[in-house]
């Protein structure tokens, strides 16, 4: 299995397409919109998007119940501007991601209109139903007697999003169906018919929506892996230089179902929320490690990654986000300096980088919005990225309403103000984007060494290569021994001093190494 030389290198920026930015004054986000921003993207040193389900959708989960795998939404634009996007992407030397929404669809997918027919036709299996709508074994989640057919249909999400049928590795009942029946067959065909429709246009490869859903009752994930390792062949055969990055969050899984990336999340996971976030309850106080409340352990972290790092080396990376638009942003409850803590942290990490959109610049979370879309809590972390201090913050030129307001304080964070401002968030993320650009110890792989960390203490250090890292989070100077002669390359609010084997570290601060 080959792994495309590029991974190494490579630093993510997720687009939220509605949000991003409006080229023609409807108030949603667009591809043109991010064709025209990819200068900006290109200059932050991403060379790489994954950009968030833009396919045709009556968006009752934001687009990820989809109704045409194969047209873009009109309120994004036409397939020939996803055309446009990959061939401008790819002449900036950058690769493009789309969303794949495999485990299910929109209700209103012609293939489910046809599947919820009484009479039998090609997609009567196409989905997973019951017998009748008296029959449904309560450990899945069904919809009961809103269809002509006898039966009720399972939901991989929300109730729009019936659940396409993929067949159970184990089957309890009698109607459910082999992977290898015709129907679940030619389920997942059709999803691999999708891939090379987008593929053969230019696009990159997919980020792969709740990955391990597909198979039910999977306990050993033996029918999941057999199909993602399907797909991959596809990608080793005739798209070599393409990914497939999954929504899974366990690499020790995923990795070895054929998936070149995984990503670190906020579920499936102790480690995510150990370091950035208290999970998704916004009364929660921070406790985690990344806050200057001090109270976080860093090895829950550090004791998971080393697990993962063991089963992903030499077959593929993790990838740790920033944020995304499923998580509260990482900059609630964060003061600009601990924001840029963190975000050089994920920076300089052996795991592959993703920016959420607006995280450059610390766009905040927006408390109490009214749920867009199927967001709810998420509705917040969506909301219009800020361009400039001018009208709609220079996201739209609309008269009208937009996708999701920008925020009103005029002290909110904005893309032109920080690139003009010595010290800014979006100037460190560049900056350090451009070393890990420069000096290979630092991009993706599996040089790293834990120095120091030490449950519920501050602060954290690691080696990579020549370089090391220390980081104190924390709002309390932190000490810790360090062997060595080092010069300071970079810090971030202010720096540590390493002397006579120990290394003071600065309250909410991070500082980069290299041995002399
Ligand atoms: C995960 C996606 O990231 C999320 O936004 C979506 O609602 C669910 N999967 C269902 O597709
Ligand atoms: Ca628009």
């Amino acid at each position: 299995m080959s792994l495309p030389a590029w991974l190494k290198d490579a630093v993510f920026y997720e687009i939220y397409p509605q949000s991003f930015y409006d080229s023609n004054a409807d108030g949603i986000g667009d591809l043109e919109g991010i064709i025209q921003k990819l200068g900006y993207v290109k200059s932050l040193g991403c060379n790489a998007l994954w950009i968030n389900p833009c396919f045709e959708s009556p968006f009752m989960d934001a687009g990820y119940d989809v109704s045409d795998y194969k047209k873009i939404a009109p309120r994004y634009g036409a397939n020939e501007d996803a055309k446009r996007l990959f061939e401008e992407a790819h002449k900036r030397g950058m690769k493009v991601l789309f969303d794949l929404v495999p485990g299910h669809t929109s209700d209103r997918h012609p293939w489910f209109r046809q599947s919820r027919k009484p009479e039998r036709n090609e997609y009567s299996d196409r989905y997973i139903w019951t017998p009748n709508v008296f029959l449904y074994p309560e450990h899945y989640r069904w919809v009961s007697g809103v269809q002509d057919r006898d039966g009720n249909y399972m939901v991989n999400f929300f109730s729009s999003q019936p659940a396409l049928n993929y067949g159970f590795e184990q089957r309890d009942e009698f109607w459910q169906l082999s992977p290898e029946d015709p129907a679940c067959v030619s389920t997942l065909e059709a999803m691999k018919d999708v891939m090379r429709f987008w593929m053969d246009m230019g696009c990159d490869g997919f980020r792969v929506d709740m990955a391990a859903s597909l198979v039910k009752n999977d306990p050993e994930r033996t029918g999941i892996k057999r199909l993602w390792r399907n797909v991959r062949e596809m990608f080793d055969r005739d798209y070599p230089e393409n990914v497939l990055l999954s929504e899974w969050g366990d690499p020790e899984q995923s990795i070895d179902a054929g998936f070149h990336l995984d990503f670190y999340l906020h579920f499936e996971s102790r480690g995510y929320n150990a370091l950035f976030r208290d999970g998704n309850e916004l009364s929660a106080g921070l406790s985690c490690y990344f806050s200057k409340e001090g109270r976080g352990d860093v090895t829950v972290f550090t004791k998971e990654y080393e697990r993962r790092r063991a089963a992903a080396r030499g077959r593929g990376y993790i990838c740790l986000p920033t944020g995304n638009h499923d998580m509260v942003r990482l900059a609630r409850r964060r003061t600009m300096a601990e924001r840029k803590v963190a975000e050089a942290f994920i920076l300089l990490m052996p795991t592959i980088p993703f920016i959420y959109y607006g995280d450059e610049i610390g766009l905040p979370y927006r408390e109490g919005l009214v749920s867009k879309e199927g967001g709810f809590y998420r509705t917040g972390s969506r909301t219009p990225m800020q361009w400039t201090k001018g009208k709609n913050r220079g996201f739209s030129a609309a008269d009208g309403e937009l996708y999701l307001p920008v925020d009103p304080d005029p002290a909110s964070p904005d893309a032109e103000t920080q690139a003009g401002e010595e010290g800014s968030l979006l100037g460190f993320v560049k900056r350090l984007i451009a070393l890990r650009h420069r000096e290979e110890e630092l991009q993706a792989g599996d040089n790293f060494e834990v120095l120091y960390a030490e449950k519920g203490k501050y602060p954290f250090i690691f080696r990579r290569g020549k370089f090391v890292v220390a980081v104190n989070p924390s709002g309390e100077n932190a000490e810790a021994p360090l062997e060595g002669n080092y010069k300071e390359v970079l810090s971030v609010n202010a720096a540590a001093r390493a002397e006579g084997g120990i290394v003071s570290v600065p309250a909410v601060s991070l500082t980069l190494f290299c041995a002399e």
